[in-house]
């Protein structure tokens, strides 16, 4: 089969033939990334009944898709690091020897594409040209895979300019795994029972099969961006983290960068927007990254961070014009819903967007809403896709090529009990101990158990590439080679009270903790010690606007408690006997300093007997 005039790359243009062959698929389109391409590709999705073209006036540009049931969220127990030494996946990912695997999904592949289209998208993650980024192709028979990379990445022609004729590029095949025989009606949503969401960290490669879902179809994402990229991280002496990218702007016009790694549906879209309480005039919050950051060493020994994406692929429920008004902005046209529910005229609708569902809403399902059910309208997966540049607080400098400077890094994770609202790591290897060790409480956003507390480093186990022991030591390496290394502090905006109410208001308040993050990176904010690290008092914090909440309540989010903590540690020993092969024997020795700090009297700390 043809490829237009544009392809240069002969080792590309033969992988694509091989994998035509494997597959069969019934044409080959090469994705230039053009409007018109990407127009003719909505409408066949609308008239395929993948998509709901949304009300041109309320949503313009605009589409609603609905997933097989079966197919909501990632995969984890479906996804495997294939690296041809099962050490090197280490005991937190799922691993089969790479030859047989190959063996397996090449049954599988062999004629999956049988009466579809196969799309060619060559994709750059991060922008185009930037030292810090690296190309991609997508070989798909998902046209609602397409329109999508087409939001979430800097895709089409120009990317191929960039690879000329022999680039080196990483390898991402998928199928959602339906082929359709002559003359059978193709489905809304298309997918196979059986998934397979598999790295070859080696060679760079990826292959997935059988899922058409978000981080399982979108392979620059979570497959590419994270778990290939923490790879080549590890060998390049860089990092590729689960992290947001935030800009603060102080009132003297000091600006300080952040990175913060939360896992999945913690609230990394909303502190990357966050908007601060007007009363705290003067401070700002730019907008670089809400999923994903790559990180490198720049020439002076600062870590420079970029965005790899170009959209924010977010959790719907519980986003509105109070959360995450930047959010609601950045959806008002040219976006994608998947698994939300559709209003009477034309536009979508979850759980939060309003206080009261309107009336005649349909479900996610396609039946009628009915509020008394106990189900929800949409599901609690329910994803937006739109375009970063439609974000109103986007940063001037979020396509920079050089990045932008990271001060300091934050960690944090659901936790009802345990871990304090904000508390700064000692020094670095504290700091990437407590990151080590970050636990959260179960959500929507993979299947599991809702709510049980799983360890979850760096906010990193469904998406490491290598041994999870490794990439503490590489941490932890990173350190030593920088002359002035960035600040680390653990956050935690989901402590509940007895009634299991969250405490601390969250959202826009954040920038309350934020600003003392900021703060203490500059030498501007006071500390006390802890036996976790420094801890901000009451009067530390900048409480313009939210002065009804009290020093008992703030006491209530900072305890920590020495019961609580004895239990806590004993988790960090589970993980610790779990990754021991290549532990830093740096940690063994901190649990026991925490240990001692616990068992020491809170008067010896200086600080009020009731906080500690
Ligand atoms: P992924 O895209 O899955 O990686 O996750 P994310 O971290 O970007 O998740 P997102 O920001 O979309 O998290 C959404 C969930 O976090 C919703 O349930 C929000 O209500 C909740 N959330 C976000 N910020 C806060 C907060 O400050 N306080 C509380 N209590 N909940 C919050
Ligand atoms: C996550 O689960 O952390 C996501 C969504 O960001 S997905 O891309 O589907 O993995
Ligand atoms: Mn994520």
């Amino acid at each position: 089969m043809n490829h237009p005039k544009w392809v240069k790359h002969k080792e590309l243009i033969k992988w694509v033939e091989e994998t035509a062959a494997l597959t069969k698929p019934d044409n080959i389109e090469w994705v230039d990334g053009s409007q018109e391409e990407n127009d003719r590709l909505c409408q066949t999705l609308v008239d395929g009944g993948t998509f709901i073209k949304l009300n041109e006036k309320k949503r313009p540009g605009s589409f609603a898709a609905f997933s097989d049931p079966s197919d909501v969220a990632r995969v984890e127990d479906r996804t495997y690091i294939c690296s041809k030494r099962k050490d090197d996946a280490g005991p937190t990912n799922n691993w089969i020897d790479p030859n047989e695997m190959k063996n397996t999904l090449g049954k599988l592949y062999d004629g999956c594409m049988r009466g579809r289209t196969m799309y060619v998208i060559p994709f750059s993650m991060g922008p185009i040209g930037s030292p810090i980024s690296h190309i991609g192709v997508e070989l798909t028979d998902s046209a609602y895979v397409v329109v999508n990379m087409r939001i979430m990445t800097r895709m089409g022609k120009k990317v191929l300019e960039t690879l000329g004729a022999e680039g080196e590029y990483v390898k991402c095949l998928h199928s959602v795994g339906a082929p359709l025989e002559k003359g059978q009606k193709d489905v809304p949503w298309p997918c196979n029972k059986e998934k397979y969401i598999v790295h070859f960290p080696e060679e760079r490669s990826i292959m997935s099969f059988g899922s058409g879902y978000g981080g399982n179809a979108l392979l620059g994402k979570k497959c590419f961006a994270l778990r290939i990229a923490s790879t080549m991280a590890r060998d390049e002496g860089w990092l590729a983290e689960h992290m947001l990218i935030l800009g603060v702007e102080s009132p003297e016009k000091e600006k300080t960068y952040v990175a913060a790694a939360f896992p999945s549906a913690c609230g990394k879209t909303n502190f990357a927007m966050l908007i601060p309480p007007k009363e705290m005039e003067g401070w700002k919050v730019s907008t670089i990254g809400d999923d994903i950051a790559w990180i490198k060493k720049d020439k002076e020994g600062t870590l420079r961070a970029i965005n790899p994406e170009a959209g924010w692929f977010g959790v719907a429920p519980g986003t509105n014009d109070s959360s995450n008004p930047n959010a609601m902005a950045s959806v008002e046209k040219n976006s994608i819903f998947t698994n939300c529910a559709l209003t009477d005229d034309g536009d979508v609708w979850w759980e939060g967007k309003t206080k009261e569902p309107p009336a005649n809403l349909t479900t996610w399902r396609g039946e009628k809403y009915d509020p008394n059910s106990g189900k929800p309208a949409a599901h609690p997966n329910a994803r937006f896709t739109a375009p970063a540049s439609q974000c109103p607080s986007i940063d001037p400098k979020w396509e920079d090529p050089a990045g932008v400077p990271i001060s300091a890094f934050v960690f944090g994770g659901r936790r009802s009990t345990s871990v304090p609202l904000v508390y700064q790591s000692v020094n670095w290897n504290f700091g990437v101990y407590l990151a080590a060790t970050m636990g959260s409480e179960m959500t929507a956003a993979a299947a599991g158990t809702l709510g049980k507390v799983r360890r979850d480093p760096f906010a990193m186990l469904p998406f490491m590439g290598y041994h999870m022991g490794d990439h503490f030591n590489h941490w932890l390496q990173i350190g030593r080679e920088l002359p002035n290394p960035p600040r680390i502090f653990g956050v935690n905006w989901f402590r509940t009270d007895e009634n299991g109410k969250f405490i601390w208001p969250g959202f826009g308040e954040n920038m309350r903790v934020l600003k003392w993050i900021v703060q203490r990176v500059r030498g501007k904010a006071f500390a006390l010690e802890s036996p976790l690290g420094w801890m901000p008092r009451y009067e530390d914090i900048d409480w313009r606007g939210l002065e009804n909440f009290s020093e008992e309540e703030f006491n209530d989010l900072m305890t920590v408690d020495r019961e609580i903590w004895k239990e806590e540690l004993l988790g960090h020993e589970e993980l610790f006997s779990k990754l021991y092969d290549r532990l830093p024997k740096e940690f063994l020795f901190m649990r026991e300093l925490m240990r001692s700090s616990l068992w020491r009297s809170p008067k010896q700390w200086g600080m009020e007997p009731e906080r500690f």
